[in-house]
């Protein structure tokens, strides 16, 4: 079964999650939105902390919250969901 397509991303923008990793991954999200925004009505937003701080840096997508997201990571689920887009 082929995952919906993307309709909502949230970075934690939390202490923990910002200081080990999301303060990179906002820059390779946007550079990746830069070249493919998201569609219209869907936006990047942000989030506080919500307990999950041991297994960040954590990022959200479609509601399912991902762990220890890297830029490689990031990189490889945003692609993912774009070409979930894209059929
Ligand atoms: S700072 Fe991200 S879950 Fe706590």
């Amino acid at each position: 079964m082929s995952p919906e397509p993307l309709n909502s991303i949230m970075i934690c923008m939390g202490s923990s999650c910002f200081s080990r990793g999301n303060n990179r991954n906002i820059e390779v999200i946007q550079e990746h939105l830069a070249v493919q925004p998201l569609p219209p009505g869907i936006e990047l937003t942000g989030h506080l902390c919500e307990g999950h701080c041991k297994a960040g840096p954590n990022v959200t997508i479609n509601g399912k919250m991902y762990h220890e997201v890297d830029p490689i990571v990031i990189i490889g689920l945003l692609n993912h969901y774009s070409q979930q887009r894209a059929e």
